[in-house]
């Protein structure tokens, strides 16, 4: 990707992060969570692992070190004005308050265990150059170009680097049944076309590959 393209996509996240915000305040009434911040940390934690690793369950719990706080605030307030929907989530985010949203994404940024990894090894090398590449005769751009070389994310883009290897198959597969369900354009519309022209086979490759990323 051109670095042009890059800049194009910095600034169309910096335009719908203000017209979130702006529709973000609006929701500025829900009630105040009960307990502190300790608390629900420790509760986010029995679910998404001590250092927010992750954890394969019975649903794969994404990794959430290391997560760009933005990206993390954004997603809860999604789950719960169900513009992206997930019962579990939505149970989980409804009760917390703006500050305490904001408060909780700010936290797992500074975490760092290692990746657990999990995809199958014989992929990587196909994995990496769609991440590093693209897929230019099937319109898929290089996710570096967004979500950065080392697939760290920035803002409102997410972290790839480390995350486990189902979620990602998971997320990219049902891209449309999961996200986006709001009313209005949302961020994860940057995604869908990329999700959309991505075969199984590619989707397990790219993401076998961004798992083992430190
Ligand atoms: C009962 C288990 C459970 C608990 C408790 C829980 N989560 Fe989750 N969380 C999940 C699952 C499962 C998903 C994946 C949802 C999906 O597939 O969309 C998820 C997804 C997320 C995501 C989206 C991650 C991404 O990469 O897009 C964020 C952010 C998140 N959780 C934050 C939290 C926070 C903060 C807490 C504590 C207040 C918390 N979760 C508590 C199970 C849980
Ligand atoms: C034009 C910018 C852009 C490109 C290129 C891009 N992404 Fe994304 N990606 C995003 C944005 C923005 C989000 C957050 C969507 C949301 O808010 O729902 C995202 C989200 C994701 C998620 C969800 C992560 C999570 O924690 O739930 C995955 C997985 C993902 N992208 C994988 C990829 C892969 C693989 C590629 C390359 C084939 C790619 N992306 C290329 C912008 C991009």
């Amino acid at each position: 990707m051109s670095k042009r393209s890059h800049l194009n996509c910095a600034l169309l996240i910096a335009m719908l992060a203000a017209a979130f915000s702006a529709a973000g305040h609006a929701q500025d009434a829900v009630a105040p969570a009960r307990g502190g911040l300790e608390a629900k940390l420790a509760y986010c934690k029995t679910c998404h692992g001590l250092s927010g690793q992750g954890y394969y369950g019975y649903f794969p719990m994404p990794r959430l070190a290391g997560q760009q706080p933005q990206y993390i605030e954004n997603q809860l307030r999604a789950f719960i004005e169900r513009r992206r929907t997930n019962p579990i989530m939505f149970n989980v985010a409804h009760v917390l308050s703006p500050s305490m949203v904001s408060a909780l994404a700010e936290h797992f940024k500074d975490l760092d265990p290692r990746p657990i990894g999990g995809g199958p090894r014989g992929k990587l090398a196909m994995g990496k150059r769609i991440f590093e590449d693209g897929l230019p005769e099937s319109n898929v751009p290089a996710c570096s170009a967004c979500h950065g070389t080392e697939g760290k994310g920035q803002n409102q883009i997410p972290r790839l680097a480390g995350q486990l290897y189902p979620y990602i198959v998971g997320q990219l597969t049902g891209w449309k049944s999961e996200r986006g369900q709001g009313t209005t354009v949302d961020t994860s519309f940057i995604m869908a076309p990329t999700a959309h022209n991505l075969t199984r086979a590619q989707v397990e490759a790219v993401a076998a590959y961004v798992s083992y990323l430190q």
